[in-house]
């Protein structure tokens, strides 16, 4: 496995100079972390979370998953946004889409894609119900992209319905669910949504009886 050497190599070098700013810096780490960011975004290799807003190791808590879904029956998702919001007590929630998503583009198609159709299948439920405006769109490009926006407003809705967060804001924790997307021809981030951070912004249907 001699292709993979660089790799090692480069970690050591990484290593290294991060001790050379910071002597102690994996001893303080290794001690507890205490991120204040949960950042659900799309496992595409083009947008590292840490990288894209700068952020050391410790300070961002990260689930990435093929078009950054939140789907309500996901234990692995589910799992880390709990352990997110009731152990970390992270304060943002950011759940971060990008142009040109493939997951997205894939839900665009009549193909099929093996085993990640099931997956697929959760953005192409957010076309379904954008479908006559998603129509309208004549350009494939533009097409895509409000798709990727449509997808992490609905994203970021299904982390707010869920009763984890609602019992966290019923005892009193500040947190804010918010829907990010990124651009990969130009690495700017921009908000899709206004924050949700209580309940009454939710819609009823969703809501769950607290306390
Ligand atoms: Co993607």
């Amino acid at each position: 496995m001699k292709e993979l050497d660089p790799l090692l190599a480069s970690n050591k070098q990484w290593a290294a100079d991060i001790k050379a700013q910071d002597p102690t810096f994996f001893e303080k780490l290794s001690a507890q972390q205490t991120p204040e960011y949960l950042w659900i975004g799309c496992a595409d290799s083009r947008v590292p979370a840490n990288e894209i807003v700068d952020l050391l190791p410790g300070e961002l808590f990260v689930h990435r998953n093929i078009a950054n879904c939140v789907v309500h029956t996901d234990l692995n998702c589910l799992s880390v946004i709990y352990y997110a919001v009731r152990v970390l007590k992270v304060k943002h929630i950011i759940v971060c889409g990008h142009y040109g998503c493939g997951g997205v583009q894939a839900a665009l198609t009549d193909q099929q894609f093996g085993l990640a159709d099931h997956w697929i299948r959760n953005i192409r439920d957010v076309y379904s119900h954008h479908f006559t405006d998603l129509e309208n769109i004549s350009d494939k490009e533009h097409k895509v992209d409000r798709l990727c926006e449509l997808n992490v407003i609905q994203q970021m809705l299904n982390v707010a319905h869920l009763p984890v967060i609602q019992n966290a804001w019923a005892d009193g924790q500040d947190i804010s669910v918010n829907g990010w997307i990124y651009s990969i021809k130009d690495g700017l981030l921009k908000k899709l949504s206004k924050p949700i951070f209580h309940a009454e912004q939710i819609a009823p249907e969703y809501r769950v009886k607290t306390g």
